[in-house]
């Protein structure tokens, strides 16, 4: 099939490899010359495992291209797919929808045949009708179909992710759509991925849902961490106790800093945001989001006490910055509040991360960067281990604690069992378990 890609951010650029592995011809299409220019080079600007590979094999095959023009790729595609950002809005949080209708009018003024629109992107409900309306009134009599299509790939996986589902959704108002979706997607169903063929409006809502019960999970776990800690608890074992319960499942039970990314946050709370508007109140997720909020202050209130009440004049080196691992992403980190936090009680922040210091950089100020773990820890007061990284989980701890000015440790993922870190003559502090 013949397939335009409008956006090259992390759900456009993944499908777009991905679909054109699948032996499809695609085009992406992003308004900005220097991504597209990078890309045609097989450069990517998102660190993604495997990523690289894929392009470079497209590429050169013939099967992926890249344009700024979104009339190079909708002239003649069978499917378009709207791939573009729904970043926050300043004002209030909600997803600015001006990329998707900008995308929808771009499709609507450079289709040339029957056209299956697939929205891709993160939108609140409804959005689909909008872009159907667009395209409608753009180009009055066009033979189109308008589907919803959610993406559930994670950064840092997000390839295997793509090419190995847990399910697909898509969300139809008529049989073409649904036809030419399953055909396209029929790869990856052979292979065992099960497909769920629904309304557009359910399919949006579903992306929404998925996110916030995921975010509800981690603030639950998060707060029997806490409870754990008072009452005497292991969070770790707790977790293993529940999440062999098949009803529950033990994915998405690790305590730890509270969730962060391009999700999350922005999924829940624009999710809250249709909730009020349609007068429904969600008030489980409006715990999920308080409790992550407070998850912020608390956190940095461990640092502190670690440090044994106060950290002015301390330095305090943090082992790895992005939200989580494999990925160079530092939105909604939980490191920035922490770190923030940490500089205005009078610390002295040294940062290590394998990927996200460039990105670190934008948020962050009167940090020092390293990109070795050990430098970063020379002569500190405390280490926070914040990421997950192999770097972070294999670190060397007699060397750790010999380059450290007192041997500190507040282990935010509880990377390490706590015997182990005491045997090398660490005081720590964890998540949710024994002092
Ligand atoms: C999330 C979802 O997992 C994807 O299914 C979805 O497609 C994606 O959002 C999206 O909407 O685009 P992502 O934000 O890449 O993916 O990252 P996750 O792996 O879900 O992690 C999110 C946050 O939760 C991270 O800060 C992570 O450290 C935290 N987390 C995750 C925990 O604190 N504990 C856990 O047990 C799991």
């Amino acid at each position: 099939m013949k397939i335009a890609v409008i956006g090259t951010g992390y759900v456009g650029l993944v499908a777009g490899v991905c679909f054109a592995e699948m032996g499809n011809a695609v085009i992406c299409v992003d308004t900005n010359a220097a991504t597209v220019g990078k890309l045609r080079n097989g450069q990517s600007p998102i660190f993604e495992p495997d990523m690289d590979e894929l392009l470079a094999r497209n590429i050169a095959a013939g099967r992926l291209s890249f344009t700024t023009q979104a009339r190079e790729a909708v002239d003649g595609a069978d499917l378009a797919f709207i791939c573009v950002g729904t970043p926050p809005r300043d004002r209030d949080g909600e997803p600015e929808l001006s990329l998707v209708y900008g995308a929808a009018k771009d499709i609507a003024r450079a289709m040339t045949g029957p056209l299956t629109v697939v929205i891709k992107s993160t939108v609140p409900v409804g959005t689909g009708d909008a872009v159907e309306e667009i395209i409608r009134r753009t180009r009055p009599g066009a033979v189109v179909s308008v589907a919803s299509n959610p993406e559930f790939l994670r950064e840092g996986s997000a390839i295997d992710d793509f090419n190995r589902p847990d399910r697909i959704v898509i969300g139809v108002e008529d049989l073409r759509a649904q036809e030419t979706l399953q055909r396209l997607y029929l790869p990856l169903c052979a292979a065992g991925a099960p497909l769920i063929v629904t309304r557009r409006r359910t399919s949006e809502l579903t992306k929404y849902a998925a996110n916030a019960f995921l975010a509800t999970k981690i603030s639950f776990i998060n707060e029997m961490a806490d409870l754990c800690e008072k009452a005497g608890g292991d969070v770790t074992e707790l977790a293993a106790g529940i999440g062999l319960d098949e009803r529950i499942g033990r994915a998405f039970l690790n305590a730890g800093p509270g969730y962060g990314g391009s999700c999350f946050p922005k999924d829940t709370c624009a999710l809250l945001h249709t909730a009020q508007e349609y007068g429904v109140p969600l008030r489980v997720v409006e715990g999920t989001v308080a409790a992550n909020n407070a998850r912020k202050h608390r956190m940095a209130i461990k640092v502190m006490k670690a440090a044994g009440g106060s950290v002015a004049d301390m330095k305090i080196a943090v082992l790895g910055l992005t939200f989580k691992p494999d990925t160079d992403d530092m939105r909604e980190a939980p490191s920035i509040p922490l770190i923030r936090h940490l500089q205005r009680a009078g610390a002295r922040i040294a940062a290590y991360d394998p990927q996200g210091i460039r990105q670190a950089r934008e948020h962050l100020t009167d940090v020092d960067f390293h990109d070795d773990p050990y430098e970063c820890a020379r002569d500190a007061d405390v280490v926070v281990l914040m990421t997950e990284w192999d770097e972070v989980r294999t670190l060397d701890l007699a060397r750790l604690n010999r380059v450290m000015h007192t041997p500190t440790m507040v282990d935010l993922r509880n990377i390490y069992a706590p015997e182990l870190v005491r045997r090398f003559g660490f005081r720590l502090a964890g998540i949710g378990r024994p002092a």
